[in-house]
């Protein structure tokens, strides 16, 4: 297996003034490809900031993001939107779907960017919504909401699905089928998964679990004994 993420020694510095925050500090992990990866830590670890930087959402203050073996820490503008359009998949805890779409349009305004997006229809089908492709976010449960979200992600068929406390807007059983939907989209659609958390019971959902404290990576390990969703309880 190839690594398609790698963090050498990186640094976020947010400098607000007088006052500076090391939200990552000289971190270093990587991710092989078709991985599902969790990073789990407390709040204000600096996990989505990790996301963020990946994502390409930010600049890293110091250090290199290799992603599929180009620096991506030195894209130009320009260069870094095309890469979070056409590489990244984002799920977020709210969900972040346009309120004034519907479900179908919501995914279908995500996907366009990209010609090799995956059909609306079919991946709200897939994540059990062929009912509700004509409602609108607010006519949607909670859990229904972040189904579209991954249906949204997903059908711009993206290299990278990057997921930020994607279950923490949503009680157990709600979140439970969100992390079984994201291990059977890791499955089917061979995508490579990052889920963060601070929720160490999903550490056994790793194939790769990153453990982070205080802004630097405590461990990064491979996960022998993956468990499925089934198993896991918190
Ligand atoms: N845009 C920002 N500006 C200033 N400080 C930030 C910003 N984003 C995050 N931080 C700070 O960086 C630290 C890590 O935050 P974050 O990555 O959001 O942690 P987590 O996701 O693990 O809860 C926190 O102290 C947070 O307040
Ligand atoms: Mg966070």
């Amino acid at each position: 297996m190839s690594k398609i993420i790698e963090l050498r020694n990186v640094s976020k510095i947010y400098r607000m003034g007088e006052v500076s925050i090391d939200a990552v500090k000289n971190a270093s992990f990587y991710i092989n490809e078709g991985e599902l990866a969790v990073i789990l830590g407390a709040s204000g670890a600096g996990k989505s900031t990790v996301l963020n930087l990946l994502g390409g959402m930010d600049y890293v203050t110091k250090g290199e993001i290799i992603v599929e073996k180009e620096a991506i820490n030195k894209y130009s503008e320009r260069k870094m939107t095309a890469y979070r359009r056409e590489k990244i998949g984002f799920i977020f805890q709210f969900y972040n779907l346009v309120m004034n779409l519907t479900a179908k349009e919501n995914v279908e305004f995500a996907a366009d960017f990209k010609a090799d997006h995956l059909d609306a229809s079919e991946v709200l089908a897939q994540v059990g919504l062929s009912e509700r492709l004509r409602n609108f976010p607010s006519q949607l449960s909670g859990g229904e909401q972040q189904r579209v979200a991954i249906a949204r992600a997903v059908a711009k068929n993206p290299l990278l699905l990057l997921c930020d406390e994607p279950t923490g807007a949503l009680d157990y059983e709600t979140g439970k089928q969100v992390l079984k939907l994201l291990s059977e989209v890791n499955k089917k659609y061979k995508k490579t998964v990052v889920i963060i958390t601070h929720n160490s019971a999903f550490a056994d959902l790793g194939d790769r679990v990153i453990r982070m404290r205080s802004g630097e990576i405590e461990s990064a390990t491979k996960n022998s004994k993956k468990k499925t969703v089934e198993e896991i309880e918190w």
